[in-house]
């Protein structure tokens, strides 16, 4: 019964839910992060940490499609344990709907 990170994580990347993880299971793609559900251990800390808002209990209906995709990118891209300066427009792109178009499958770098 992990978290989520769901959509509009996309583009925003704030990773202030990677500083309060206390297992470090968030793993960074180039423009979204995942979190490895075999590893969350349903603390909920970083739900409230997110400005976007988009980390969810994946007992809230309709998450099927981003819990698959955490689990799929979590085995592929790196851990990811301190916070990180957001992308210079991710303002611009907190709450614009259908953002998974946007979504990058490249790892993230320097993470
Ligand atoms: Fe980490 Fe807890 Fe969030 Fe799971 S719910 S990702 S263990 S902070
Ligand atoms: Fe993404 Fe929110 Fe973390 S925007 S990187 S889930 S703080």
């Amino acid at each position: 019964m992990p978290y989520v990170v769901t959509e509009n994580c996309i583009k925003c990347k704030y990773t202030d839910c990677v500083s309060v993880c206390p297992v470090d299971c968030f793993y960074e793609g180039e423009n979204f992060l995942v979190i490895h559900p075999d590893e969350c251990i349903d603390c909920g800390v970083c739900e409230p940490e997110c400005p976007a808002e988009a980390i969810k209990p994946d007992t809230e209906p309709g998450l099927e499609k981003w819990l698959a995709l955490n689990a799929d990118y979590a085995k592929v891209w790196p851990n990811i344990t301190e916070k990180k300066e957001p992308p210079a427009d991710a303002k611009e792109w907190d709450g614009v709907a259908d953002k998974l178009q946007y979504l990058s499958t490249e790892p993230g770098k320097d993470a």
